[in-house]
């Protein structure tokens, strides 16, 4: 189970890499299926099996196949919009495993999932309570709420994806959520279950996930004290992975998992607790594979062009993250240089000053930890159309579970 190198070719679960080249060309993603259930079944062991629900945070990775895989390990699934509750149902998943988060829902967004009876939302205004009020009472039903607290608490990560910090936009503040708790009576059709926080993404250390936990026993202590009923405790999302070392396992990566169910357990016994982790479910299951265009040097800087970019993998460009460069044959010289797509951006580059393997015109490149946070970021930016996403199936069969965008279905829109 890997993406591993074989006769000096690199391999995902014992096919070339080169294979899916010939057959579905490039740029292409590429996913592990036995990677996906391996990791679906460390998180199901130590959180479902210990009963927490865990909700796949679809915005990580939307494909259905995924998604019907998580779903058959008991994982709900957190949706942040009108498109991913639509390719929810469309994977199978029943309103009672549907959660809807998200900083601002329209109408016809909270009338869709009112119609499908789904589990929860995840509110996070005093706007939108009132709004969900509303249609809930068009509809003639009762919704199940959580508050989005925003604790301030540092998660330690990459400013643009620190969510749980006051400045942030998410969330609201410890004295809103105590307000609505205290004057549900305002709000007949909405049922309040409890709280949810999200304090941020790519948390490599579990301080904050116990600095969250700690401030939640404390915060929720004072309430029920005050006579609130809170039943329901979402601590979000964030698992870090590691980005330097793409294929290493998920307890390797994210050794942590184990200590923050067991110290949510403890400090916050009774409440039904929740999480909704993405990137750490997919992100080592993946990558993004793109054939070589050429080298060139430019005011002694060495650029390798491919025919990758941005508009596949974004996460560079947004947050100067690390992505690891791998060459389909192993052991080759290595030199200093830029990866750079076609894109007219000068941000287009998906690795700067990085010492990696030699490459030639016409070599096949990997790029690592692309299963999250990629094909679910993806544009058509200079009408470049959407790459297709191929899963290695379990016995190594080449699955195509999203095709290539073709030009037509980019022109049909506009006419
Ligand atoms: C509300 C919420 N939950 C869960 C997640 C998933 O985060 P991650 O992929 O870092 O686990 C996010 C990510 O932005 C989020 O905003």
């Amino acid at each position: 189970m890997a993406f591993n190198y074989i006769n000096k070719q690199l391999h995902c679960d014992g096919v070339d890499i080169q294979v899916v080249a010939e057959n579905y060309g490039t740029p292409a993603y590429i996913y592990s299926e036995q990677i996906l259930r391996r990791n679906a079944e460390v998180i199901k062991s130590i959180f479902i099996d210990k009963g927490f629900k865990v909700s796949y945070a679809m915005k990580a990775n939307s494909n259905p196949a995924i998604l019907r895989l998580f779903k058959s390990y008991g994982l709900g699934v957190d949706i942040v919009s009108a498109g991913e509750f639509k390719m929810a149902k469309h994977a199978g998943y029943l309103g009672a495993e549907i959660n809807f988060a998200g900083v601002g829902k329209t109408s016809e967004e909270l009338d869709l999932a009112l119609a499908f009876d789904i589990d929860h939302f995840n509110v996070e205004s005093g706007f939108e309570l009132d709004l969900l009020e509303k249609r809930a009472s068009l509809a003639d039903k009762k919704a199940a709420v959580l508050l989005r607290l925003n604790p301030d608490i540092d998660p330690q990560t990459h400013p643009h994806i620190s969510t749980g910090l006051k400045q942030n936009k998410f969330g609201m503040s410890p004295a809103d959520v105590r307000h609505f708790l205290t004057h549900t009576k305002s709000y007949p059709h909405i049922q309040f279950d409890g709280i949810h926080c999200h304090i941020g993404s790519q948390i490599i250390q579990p301080q904050p996930f116990y600095d969250l936990i700690d401030y939640l026993q404390q915060f929720t202590t004072a309430l029920r004290a005050e006579g609130v009923r809170i039943e329901h405790l979402d601590l979000g999302g964030g698992f870090g992975v590691n980005y330097h070392d793409p294929f290493e396992d998920i307890l390797e990566t994210t050794p942590f998992l184990q200590s923050i169910a067991e110290r949510a357990s403890e400090k916050l016994a009774g409440y039904q607790l929740h999480i909704q982790p993405g990137r750490v479910l997919v992100a080592n299951a993946g990558v993004l594979l793109a054939r070589v265009l050429g080298n060139k040097e430019n005011g002694g800087h060495h650029f390798v062009i491919i025919d990758g970019a941005t508009t596949e993998l974004i996460r560079p460009a947004l947050y100067d993250a690390y992505h690891a460069i791998y060459s389909h044959e192993e052991h080759r010289p290595k030199q200093m240089g830029d990866v750079v797509g076609p894109v007219c951006e000068s941000s287009d580059a998906l690795a700067k000053h990085r010492n990696m393997p030699v490459f030639e015109s016409g070599d096949l490149m990997v790029i690592g930890s692309a299963g999250a946070y990629a094909s679910s970021m993806a544009s058509t930016y200079n009408m470049r159309p959407l790459a297709p996403e191929i899963m290695v199936g379990a016995s190594g069969e080449l699955q195509l579970v999203r095709k290539r965008q073709t030009f037509d279905e980019l022109i049909s829109l506009y006419s």
